[in-house]
């Protein structure tokens, strides 16, 4: 059998850890006798560059004829500091997800015990801390209603959300609860937004159909603490667009390393899998990156997209068995650390062993 992975690498250090997962699907591939056919394509300001486009039609023809997507990280810092320009490499990320439909985002969150001291937390805090955020993808400020005045005095973003939405997510979340600790948590500001009160109304409807799960309400300010303060009362996460952005980049530092967390973004159809962490520039082409956020999104790939369970669970042992030897990069350890390419070797290696 053949999978097709479309291979969306994209800006800064995308390349580099994608290659590393690449190298730990090809022991999978070998190991058990399964065909990926990786089909590398344009994405972000490299695809800007390129084809004056961030998400070019050439990429859309093979994400719609692949079964998943790998996708690395857009982004340049000659974009960022232009609140001028006509067209950004996050422009190209914000289509696909709408194109590709894919409305939620699925980010776990969880230590590893070798790392702890990494975390800038103390350990008896953070020690032991596995929740998931089911982020909302396609709608919200990100896609509401927006512009500025002609003389540039005047803009606005607008927040908005439709049942169907809400509910959609939700069910994902509330099902992906009765497999953990039964526990979910709606994360909002239904204090002052019209939004959120309807995400309350939906949520505690929904809620009905799941009489096993315990239902929390937090307001997302008062949630950023409890992820800092008590990320141990988190289970499962669910929570609009830019509050899940906020809220996801917040708990990442929980781990010790930015590097450390993969994602998967599914929908009706295709499902994407990336690393939560940026396109990191300062680190481009030096070989320092982490991969293992990469690799462990190549993870969730094989267990969601391919039900290939036991050989994510042993990618994920790989990783372990690396920060566990300290067999890591930079972030991780800065006295004595390995390459971007020597950690993705030693991890697929080490995978290879566990078969
Ligand atoms: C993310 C990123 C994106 C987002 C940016 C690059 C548009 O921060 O995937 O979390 O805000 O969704
Ligand atoms: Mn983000």
């Amino acid at each position: 059998m053949t999978n097709k992975i479309a291979v969306l690498s994209g800006d800064g250090i995308g390349p580099e850890v994608i290659n590393e997962a690449l190298k730990v699907l090809n022991v999978i591939s070998n190991k058990i006798k399964v065909n990926f056919e990786f089909n590398k394509c344009l994405v972000g300001a490299s695809a800007i560059d390129l084809e004056g486009n961030p998400f070019p039609d050439s990429t859309k023809k093979i994400c719609d004829n692949s079964d998943a997507i790998l996708f690395g990280a857009i982004g340049d810092p000659k974009y960022d500091n232009d609140p001028k320009a006509k067209v950004r490499p996050e422009d190209g990320l914000l289509e696909m997800r709408k194109y590709l439909g894919l409305f939620a985002n699925i980010r776990p969150v969880k230590t590893y015990d070798s790392i702890i001291d990494n975390s800038p937390i103390k350990k008896n805090i953070v020690s032991g801390t596995d929740f998931v955020v089911y982020r909302e993808l396609t709608s919200g400020i990100y896609f509401g209603n927006k512009g500025i005045s002609d003389d540039r005095s005047h803009a606005f973003d607008t927040c908005s959300y439709e049942i169907k939405e809400i509910e959609r997510i939700s069910h994902l979340a509330f099902k992906d609860a009765q497999k953990r600790k039964k526990h979910l948590t709606l994360i909002d500001k239904a204090n002052v937004l019209e939004t959120s009160r309807l995400w309350r109304e939906v949520v505690q409807k929904i809620s009905k159909m799941y009489p096993k799960i315990k239902v929390s309400f937090l307001f997302v300010d008062n949630a950023a603490m409890k992820i800092i303060t008590n990320p141990k009362d988190f289970d499962v996460i669910l929570t609009e667009n830019m509050f899940g952005d906020i809220i996801t980049d917040e708990a990442s530092v929980i781990t010790g390393s930015l590097g450390m967390l993969p994602s998967a973004s599914v929908g009706n159809r295709i499902s994407l899998y990336e690393p939560i962490h940026g396109s990191y520039p300062q680190a481009a082409g030096k070989g320092i990156a982490n991969p293992m956020a990469m690799i462990l999104s190549a993870a969730m790939m094989l267990d969601h997209t391919f039900n290939l369970k036991e050989e994510a669970e042993i990618i994920e042992k790989a990783v372990e068995d690396a920060l566990v030897n300290n067999i890591v990069t930079e972030d991780i350890n800065s006295e004595n650390s390995f390459s971007t390419i020597e950690v993705g070797d030693w991890i697929s290696n080490r995978a290879e062993e566990l078969f």
